[in-house]
């Protein structure tokens, strides 16, 4: 197996962007540009080499992965000068493969590819044809042959017609690269060292170009401004609803669909529009996630039907189970089989058990809801005396009633039953009615005030 040395050229400004962030940090779906970059060189590559240099503390803070070589370019002067600063560290007897760190979606099969072919003739590249070719490097052939790259910059009328363009990845024998930079110059419009001179110097040379034309514009397509981060982002959500519903998952719109993280999904499965996937989600068999949810990092049962407009995080949902419309569980919640969580709920750190009931209007948090307990409307848990959080205990098959604020920390017994409107300020035994309520009164023949003239 041949050694493959991965360069991934991440020293550019992105000055369109108009950004503080380094060009390379924006992301696509949950990853950088970067990570998906890097991700993609893991899979074809032995060892990773990025060249960095705007703001390379944050560019190189933004990666956990340890096994990546840093290689600093001081002064940006061109893509040949990036690949210089990293040819030293590389041996002769391998492959390089250069890829540019704001070319975030392009295909492993076709790295493979392009290695293949420099395995086989010494340097490839990879170009593909464009209805509107400004900006890119085209590539001049000759008899079928790929002779140069010129810049758009110094092309000539005539040259600047021409549609295929060098898309900026090129795998080349690690010796042969070193050969090449020594001879590129910048005697160009932009005073640059342009690496792809060295296509022009493998052909003096007497070498072949092998080549891949590659037809998926998104593949090779460059983030230099905001309307081509959306257009990539678009592009991945597509592609990435495509794929789950080739495995079975029901979409309503996959163009109103996104995941930005990890999806894993039961069988009969249906997302209805404008729903947002989040971090690492399991949906269980028979599960419908209705329009304009938001879940993230968590994981919900079967036979579950999740209402329109809810937002789920960090929390575990059992089978059988209905939430929403409108609710809003937060982290380290549990909520078991056969529950109901319905309009206005907000629930934060607790766990509601097996058929138990908070349909509408209700705050629970540090809370245990026991089995079969009813929380009637407007329930309050007040778990917060302004500096310290305390816990709520509700125990199976109570009956909170409607506007009740329990003050926790307080336990309401089993079979408890606490009247509508009351302030529970110590524990509730169970088997018995507790309520906090003042007489009602009436005074009668009683006007209400006349308006002043
Ligand atoms: C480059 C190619 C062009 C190709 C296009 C594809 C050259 C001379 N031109 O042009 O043929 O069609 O990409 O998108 O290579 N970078 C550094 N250090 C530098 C300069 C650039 O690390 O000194 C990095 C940038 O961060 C970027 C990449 O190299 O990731 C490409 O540089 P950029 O200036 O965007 O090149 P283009 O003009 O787009
Ligand atoms: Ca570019």
């Amino acid at each position: 197996m041949t050694d493959i040395q991965g360069i991934i050229l991440a020293a550019g400004k992105g000055t369109r962007m108009y950004s503080n962030i380094p060009k390379v940090l924006h992301t696509v779906s949950d990853k950088t540009l970067l990570e998906h970059v890097l991700n993609k060189a893991h899979k074809v590559c032995n060892k990773i080499h990025v060249v960095y240099g705007f703001k390379g503390e944050q560019v190189k803070s933004s990666i956990e992965d340890r096994s990546v070589n840093w290689v600093e370019q001081r002064e940006q002067l061109g893509t040949g000068h990036a690949v210089s600063q990293v040819v030293p560290q590389i041996d002769n007897e391998s492959i390089s493969l250069i890829m540019y760190a704001d070319i975030p979606l392009i295909k492993e099969s076709t790295l493979d590819k392009l290695i293949k072919e420099a395995d086989k003739f010494g340097i490839s590249l990879l170009s593909t044809k464009l209805e509107s070719p400004d900006g890119y490097g085209r590539i001049i052939r000759k008899d079928g042959e790929i002779k140069s790259i010129i810049e758009h910059k110094d092309a000539t009328k005539e040259q600047l017609i021409i549609k295929e363009i060098n898309t900026g990845f090129i795998a080349i024998k690690s010796k042969l690269l070193k050969k090449y930079l020594t001879k590129i110059d910048t005697s160009n419009k932009q005073n640059e060292f342009y690496l792809t001179d060295i296509i022009a110097s493998a052909v003096d040379d007497g070498r072949i170009v092998g080549s891949i034309i590659t037809k998926d514009k998104f593949e090779v397509a460059g983030v230099n401004d905001k309307v081509q981060l959306a257009e990539l982002e678009r592009d991945f959500q597509k592609n990435q609803a495509l794929e789950f519903m080739r495995q079975g998952l029901t979409i309503k719109d996959p163009s109103r669909f996104d995941c930005r993280g990890k999806l894993k999904f039961g069988q009969d499965c249906t997302i209805d529009i404008n729903v947002l996937i989040e971090g690492e989600v399991y949906i269980g068999d028979n599960s419908s996630i209705s329009p304009n949810c938001i879940i993230k990092n968590s994981s919900i049962g079967k036979n579950v039907s999740v209402l329109p407009n809810t937002v789920i995080e960090n929390a575990v949902v059992g089978d059988n189970a209905s939430i929403g419309p409108f609710a809003r569980i937060r982290p380290q919640t549990k909520i078991g089989n056969n529950t109901k969580v319905g309009n206005f709920v907000e629930i934060k750190k607790s766990s509601i058990e097996e058929g138990s009931k908070i349909s509408h209007l209700s705050y629970i948090g540090d809370t245990s809801v026991g089995r079969n307990v009813n929380i009637g409307a407007g329930v309050i848990t007040c778990n917060y005396d302004g500096s310290n959080k305390h816990k709520t205990d509700i125990r199976d098959g109570s009956f909170v009633g409607s506007n009740s604020q329990l003050i926790a920390p307080v336990v309401i017994g089993e079979n408890a039953t606490i009247g509508a409107g009351s302030t529970i300020t110590s524990d509730a035994p169970n088997d018995a009615l507790t309520l906090t309520r003042t007489k009602q009164s009436t005074f009668k023949k009683w006007r209400r005030p006349k308006k002043n003239k």
